[in-house]
């Protein structure tokens, strides 16, 4: 009688250990990245590029460098074009650099948010 009282207590013991040793995984949040529609459009004439470099921003890299480009996780981009050039700036989104990752951006969608970046001086 004894022994099986002991052994219910024992099994009852660990069930609960197993449930509470299980912490709650926060499910990440969902960073839809809608598809790059590759717009049949050439690069017009007139400055402005075919994609809209803002919207990718907005996208891409707001969640670290800040919805006004303020910074965050990510340092300041408001004056970053008078610290890099756009080259510098496609290096960065296509490599990463530090602790930012490379981000997963087509070469014209690259092309157009660094070239938006290295205007703000
Ligand atoms: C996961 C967060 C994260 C995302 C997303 C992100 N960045 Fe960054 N970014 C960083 C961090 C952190 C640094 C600082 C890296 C270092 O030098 O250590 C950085 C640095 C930079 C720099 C250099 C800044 C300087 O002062 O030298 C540029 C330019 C830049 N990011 C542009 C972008 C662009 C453009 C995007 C979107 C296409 C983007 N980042 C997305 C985190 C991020």
């Amino acid at each position: 009688m004894r022994q099986k009282w002991w052994t219910f207590l024992l099994s009852g013991a660990l069930v609960v250990g197993a449930l509470s040793g299980c912490g709650g995984g926060s499910s990440g949040g969902g960073t839809s990245q809608p598809p790059s529609g590759g717009g049949g459009t050439e690069q017009p004439s007139g400055g402005q590029t075919a994609v809209d470099a803002e919207a990718i921003y907005q996208n891409t890299c707001s969640s670290c460098h800040g919805k006004d480009l303020s910074g965050g996780f990510g340092p300041d981009l408001r004056h970053i074009g008078a610290q890099l050039s756009k080259d510098e700036i496609v290096q960065i989104i296509e490599k990463g650099r530090g602790s930012m990752p490379a981000q997963q951006l087509n070469q014209d969608e690259a092309e157009a948010v660094a070239t938006w970046l290295a205007e703000k001086k």
